[in-house]
């Protein structure tokens, strides 16, 4: 049957005190409505409608797709009333499955369930019990007998928002999740006869459910496997609390996996992390968009690492940033290192401290220790790079290439004046300025010869 996926993200995130919709606020790295719309989508429905209000502009920009289509509520007059927005771009048959833009880890196999339930004829709620229900829509159902709860157990008879609910309805814990499917054709009569008589003065989707009991329709429940999928984000503090319990997912399947995490609690991905085997990963790391690290890799503390492949065996020491970057099998990096886009490192490469590499590839073995910058060069094998050497890479309009041979020693204090060629074997003494190709296994010195003055007096202090 054909679906049709309702996403309501015009809300005002008031709580959130920010000038950002709340939408757009980031979860593991990709804004709250992100990880709805990828989710939506994995179900493959017939059209995906984001309903936008505040904010509009910048939700659409950021969200524009070739399956989306964007409904404006101007102004928010509540649930209800965002979803009538959406009517005229509902057909009049299949399934609409109803999600809130501020609920973001909500799963693909829940919604699937829910879709289910519905079966093209019954209204679906998703909905979980909360020990601490405060805030939420309670599941009004009818009492059974012999029904532990007074409340629950019985068919569900309305939803009632906290603020319209009696002392008794405020102790009901199974609560609604804000997201429910339904046939579309009923529901397009139900929202049809919403009225904002209630506490907020607003149009409450959840008011449907009054209308389809009223009908005779069966309203029916799916319940989230936890309450971490359905959490709401309403202000800062939900946004951090929700982020931990992102990030405690994604480190707990890394572990499954066999990663050895010092401390799950300090961990952050923010994107996609491949592991191999072995892998250990120190505290405070953070990777952000696609990373690699193979087999017996070992990350230090405090780490940055961005779109970036790192081999196996290879050890990033402490407090290294890598961004777009590739380090070979074996290489050893850092501590405060900085890998930047475009450095591809071969095997057993080193690259220690305060060295930063952009744009520049270091075949098998080369090795820049301590204190120095390579950018946009071409460096061969076993090359060692002294302190404080650099590239000099720009000439203030234009980057030009270094092009450094095999077996290459450059001395401490260099600068390589590119473009400029260093032959295979050759070697650089300490502080030259190299403007021109030095030949293969020659001595290229560029700097002022020495000068002795025998028995200098050092000036004296005036007598005062
Ligand atoms: C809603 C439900 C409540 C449920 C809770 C779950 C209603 C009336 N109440 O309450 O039963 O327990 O979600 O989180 O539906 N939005 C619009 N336009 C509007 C108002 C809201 O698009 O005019 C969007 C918001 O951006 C948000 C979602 O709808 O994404 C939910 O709105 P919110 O105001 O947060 O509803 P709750 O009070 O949390
Ligand atoms: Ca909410």
């Amino acid at each position: 049957m054909a679906l049709s996926v309702v996403i309501m993200a015009a809300g005002k995130g008031t709580r959130m005190r920010s000038a950002r919709p709340k939408v757009l606020h980031a979860l593991g790295g990709r804004p709250l409505l992100g990880h709805v719309v990828a989710t939506a989508e994995a179900l493959a429905p017939q059209r995906c409608i984001v309903v936008t209000g505040h904010g509009a502009e910048a939700v659409e920009a950021a969200f524009a797709g070739a399956q989306r289509a964007f409904v404006r509520q101007m102004p928010q007059l509540g649930t209800g009333h965002a979803v009538q927005q959406a009517v005229p771009a509902l057909p009049d048959d299949g399934i609409t499955l109803v999600l809130n833009g501020d609920v973001p880890l909500i799963r693909e196999a829940t919604l699937r369930a829910l879709v289910e339930a519905c079966a093209g004829s019954k209204l679906a709620l998703l909905t979980v019990d909360l020990a601490e229900p405060f805030g939420y829509g309670r599941i009004v159902r009818t009492a059974e007998p012999g029904g532990a709860k007074g409340h629950a157990g019985g068919a569900v008879q309305a939803i009632v928002e906290e603020k319209d609910a009696t002392p008794l309805q405020r102790q009901i814990s199974e609560v609604y999740t804000g997201i429910l499917a339904a046939p579309t054709a009923l529901l397009k009569q139900w929202l049809a006869r919403l009225t904002n008589q209630n506490a907020q003065g607003e149009y409450y989707l959840t008011d449907v459910v009054a209308h389809a009991v009223a009908d005779g329709v069966e309203v029916c429940t799916a319940s989230a496997k936890d309450e971490t999928e359905v959490l709401g984000v309403n202000s800062p503090l939900q946004l951090a609390d929700l982020e931990r319990r992102l990030q405690r997912r994604h480190a707990d399947a890394l572990m499954e996996a066999g990663v050895r995490l010092a401390d799950p609690a300090r961990f952050d991905l923010r994107g996609t992390l491949a592991c191999g085997m072995d892998v250990e990963i120190d505290v405070g790391c953070v990777f952000e968009g696609a990373v690699t690290i193979g087999d017996g890799a070992r990350i230090g503390p405090h780490c940055v690492i961005r779109d970036a492949q790192i081999a196996a065996g290879a050890v990033i020491h402490p407090f290294t940033h890598i961004e777009g970057a590739a380090v070979g099998a074996g290489s050893l990096i850092g501590p405060f290192a900085r890998l930047r886009p475009g450095a591809r490192l071969g095997e057993e490469v080193h690259i220690g401290n305060f060295v930063e590499v952009k744009n520049s590839t270091l075949a098998n073995g080369a090795k820049a220790n301590h204190l120095a910058y390579l950018g946009d060069a071409t460096v061969g094998e076993r090359v060692n790079y002294g302190a404080g050497s650099i590239t000099a890479n720009y000439d203030g309009a234009n980057k030009h290439r270094t092009t450094i041979g095999a077996d290459v020693h450059v001395g401490s204090n260099c600068v390589l004046v590119a473009p400029v060629t260093i032959g295979a074997g050759a070697t650089i003494g300490g502080g030259s300025t190299i403007t021109k190709t030095v030949e293969p296994g020659s001595l290229a010195i560029g700097r002022a010869r020495q000068v002795a003055f025998a028995n200098w007096e050092r000036p004296k202090k005036r007598p005062k």
